[in-house]
């Protein structure tokens, strides 16, 4: 691992270095070609992250360390299962220090999450170069992006991240170990209600956004390895899950990082998300969903804008990130 004198994190990042002519220079690229790419579909993508030093167990153990005291350093109790609910908290359920929980990582069932690992400095210059991998390719689709963020997931097998979605776009990255990913298109009302999606992107909650049987045969299914990946676009349910027999010897720990940003688009999106609720709650109407219609969402848009910011502002509701 590249460290300076005294331990701290590298504070930049070591050179691109070609390895496919489709990857050459680059972070993260479309497995189908770049004309196939679409911000709107769910796909996978090859990446070379799993080779950058700031992505090695004991760099991560380090930026733990640092996340820890700002509550980044997310835990899940043992036994999830895809129909748990997706709540996690700040502290490890059996009251273990952040350097114990790292110092048994390999331990099977260990679950931990680094969130907005952004703010941290080596990281948010890796992340701005993860995403301006692919800048061309989402602005022309997207319009600009607006925020990039990152969210990293280590864990021991058997592991489960249970079934949610995010207002994010997502390009996920597999760093170490094997996982099986399952996702859903962002628009199917028979996993989650439209509702429920307005809910959580307006107001948060997950509470209406749980697995049930039957829907892993609608889902994108990927076994994903270090290298590879998917990018799926903002509020498309997601689960992982990974395996003890997968397990090599020497390799008993899964790490994941969810590269995350916003646009133009994804902003444009969820005020259309707080217009179709006011539309549904109070109006008894059935809205269409934003991204199928552009010369309505361009039309809900502001309106949305000015709804939100109105009840922000006169009832106090908190304005969530992503407007
Ligand atoms: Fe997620």
């Amino acid at each position: 691992m590249t460290t300076t004198a005294n331990g701290a994190l590298p504070r930049t990042n070591p050179p691109l270095v070609p390895s496919t002519p489709a990857g050459a220079g680059r972070w993260v690229w479309p497995v189908d070609g770049e004309p196939a790419f679409s911000t709107q579909r769910v796909q996978a993508i090859q990446h070379r992250l799993h080779e950058h030093p700031l992505m090695r167990l004991p760099a991560l153990a380090d930026l733990a360390q640092a996340l820890y005291p700002t509550k980044q350093c997310r835990f899940l109790g043992p036994g999830a299962r895809p129909d748990s609910a997706f709540q996690h908290g700040d502290a490890d359920t059996a009251g273990r220090t952040i350097e114990e929980v790292f110092a048994r990582i390999e331990e099977p069932g260990s679950w931990v999450a680094l969130y907005n690992v952004q703010t941290h400095a080596a990281y948010r210059t890796l992340l701005d170069e993860v995403v301006g991998s692919m800048r061309p390719l989402v602005e022309a689709q997207e319009g600009r992006i607006l925020q990039v963020g990152g969210f990293v997931f280590i864990s021991a097998p058997p592991s489960v991240t249970p079934f949610h979605i995010d207002r994010e776009n997502n390009f996920w990255l597999q760093i170490r170990g094997r996982k099986v990913m399952h996702v859903w298109d962002a628009h199917d009302e028979r996993v989650v209600a439209a509702k429920a999606r307005e809910d959580f992107v307006v107001y948060g909650g997950l509470d209406a956004v749980r697995f049930e049987p039957g829907f892993a045969e609608r889902s994108h299914v990927f076994d994903v390895g270090p290298g590879e990946g998917v990018y799926f676009p903002s509020t498309s349910p997601h689960m992982t899950r990974s395996d003890r027999a997968w397990v090599r010897p020497g390799d008993g720990v899964a790490v994941s990082i969810g590269v995350v940003f916003y646009t133009e688009a994804t902003r444009r999106a969820a005020n259309v998300h707080a217009w179709n609720q006011l539309l549904r709650n109070h109006f008894g109407r059935t809205p269409q969903a934003p991204g199928l219609s552009p010369w309505l969402d361009r039309l809900k848009y502001p309106l949305g804008r000015a709804f939100i910011r109105l009840r922000h502002r006169m009832r106090g509701h908190k304005l969530q990130v992503g407007f």
